[in-house]
């Protein structure tokens, strides 16, 4: 098998570390195929954030060999996404005169303007992750998509600035490092799920997508293509398991493992004499608990993270106006019942969503835990096709290309 063209995704999660293995199919459209994956539970990973740099390469480590085992490729670069309640989106604005005298504007113009909407931001201990332009002005003329070719003199960005603390940052590229990986890029994880997940046509639309990891939940939301709107909250599946766990007066693990057997979202659709042996979960628990005590415990807090969400469409005015709607991911997805609650919360459609355009004989791959490793995946594959003069010259992945390949050396030393 060639080692060429070999993309990686890697993910930290707070539970778990995801590895996956791709290689871009012939023909158009493209696809990817999936040759292995690697999985290993996350330590020294919180919220996105590194806690004990030992610990998580180690666990990096053996994630990363699994994947190796199984596709006998060694893994030397990966593409990895980075999440945390520490990074945050601005909105920017840079304006440059066109260098041409003649007034055409060319990629040079359009690379300085965003340049110079990224240095009205940036205090010294934040770096910028992604810089993504939403729209240009050329002169007086608003609205501009592509201003490449146009002649105008005064050339200006609206853009949305999404970045980290730099301590954070330093200390997750630190551990890539040191387990002898290079980093392609570093990718915010909600984003690079979208790769895998949304189409086209809904991001034209506008659609939500919602990652709901162990401890941090992620919204990213698009229209006209473009991205309208990320957050990082600090909840996530985790805390319905503390929930349980308070509510039951159990330890953590029956608590995720009644969560995991008998969860469900949806309290009136569980009988009222519905029972929970805990004896029958650990044989150290006593006692039977109402399943319908349960569903409402994760009801509760399920319509709480979703309501947050919903304060942050309110905040870019698209809540209930989401015409694709909701999609979610992650390992707190397959919740049952949370795509009713969704709906109801979000007044939206509501799925689960899982990644597309991907051949593979691994079947987990499929599942909505992966969708953020594998949108790492397309993102490089998107990075490629750019490169070749395939993709689309505004995707949000070339104009984030570059910003990140000159600091990021600077953050390896
Ligand atoms: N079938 C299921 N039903 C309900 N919850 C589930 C199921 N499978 C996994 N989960 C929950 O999903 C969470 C883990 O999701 P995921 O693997 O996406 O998180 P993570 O990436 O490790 O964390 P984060 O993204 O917050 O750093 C856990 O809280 C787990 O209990
Ligand atoms: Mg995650």
């Amino acid at each position: 098998m060639s080692r060429e063209n070999t993309l990686v995704g890697l993910d930290l999660g707070t539970t778990t570390i995801r590895v996956v293995v791709a290689q871009p199919t012939e023909g158009q459209p493209q696809q990817l195929q999936i040759l292995g994956v690697g999985e290993h539970s996350a330590d020294g990973i919180s919220k996105g954030t590194i806690t004990s740099i030992e610990d998580a390469i180690s666990s990096i480590s053996s994630a990363l060999e699994q994947a190796e085992r199984m596709t006998g490729i060694p893994v030397t670069h990966a593409f990895v996404g980075i999440n945390g309640t520490h990074i945050s989106s601005q909105e920017v604005h840079g304006v440059v005169a066109v260098a041409k005298a003649d007034g055409e504007i060319k990629e040079d113009d359009v690379e300085r303007v965003i340049e110079a909407a990224q240095t009205t931001v940036s205090p010294s201990n934040v770096e910028v992750l992604h810089v993504i332009p939403r729209v240009f002005t050329v002169d007086n003329q608003k609205g501009v998509k592509d201003p490449i070719g146009m002649s105008g003199i005064r050339l200006e960005v609206d853009a949305q600035i999404i970045q980290g603390l730099q301590a954070q940052v330093k200390n997750l590229t630190k551990c890539i490092y040191r387990t002898g990986v290079e980093i392609d890029d570093l990718v915010l994880g909600v984003l690079a799920a979208s790769e895998s997940v949304l189409t086209k046509r809904q991001k034209e639309i506008g659609v939500g997508l919602v990652n709901i990891g162990a401890s941090t939940t992620s919204l990213i939301v698009f229209e006209e293509g473009d991205v309208l709107h990320t957050a990082i909250l600090p909840v996530g599946a985790g805390h319905i398991t503390n929930d349980i766990a308070i509510g039951l007066r159990t330890s953590i693990d029956v608590a995720e493992r009644v969560k995991l057997e008998y969860g469900t979202a949806l309290p009136n659709e569980v009988g009222k004499r519905d029972e929970i042996d805990l004896a029958e979960i650990d044989p150290k628990e006593t006692g039977v608990v109402s399943r319908r005590h349960v569903a409402e415990i994760i009801e509760a807090r399920v319509s709480e993270i979703f309501s947050m969400l919903d304060k942050e469409l309110q905040k870019v005015d698209r809540s209930g106006l989401l015409p694709a709607g909701i999609f979610m991911i992650g390992g707190g997805s397959k919740l049952p019942g949370i795509i009713d609650v969704a709906k109801r919360e979000f007044r939206l459609p509501a799925a689960v969503g899982t990644p597309l355009n991907i051949i593979t004989a691994v079947d987990k791959v499929h599942e909505p835990e992966y969708a953020t490793a594998v949108g790492l995946a397309f993102w490089g594959l998107a990075l490629q096709s750019a490169g070749t003069g395939h993709g689309s010259k505004f995707s949000t992945v070339n104009t984030v290309l570059g910003k990140i390949r000159g600091w990021m050396k600077n953050l390896a030393s």
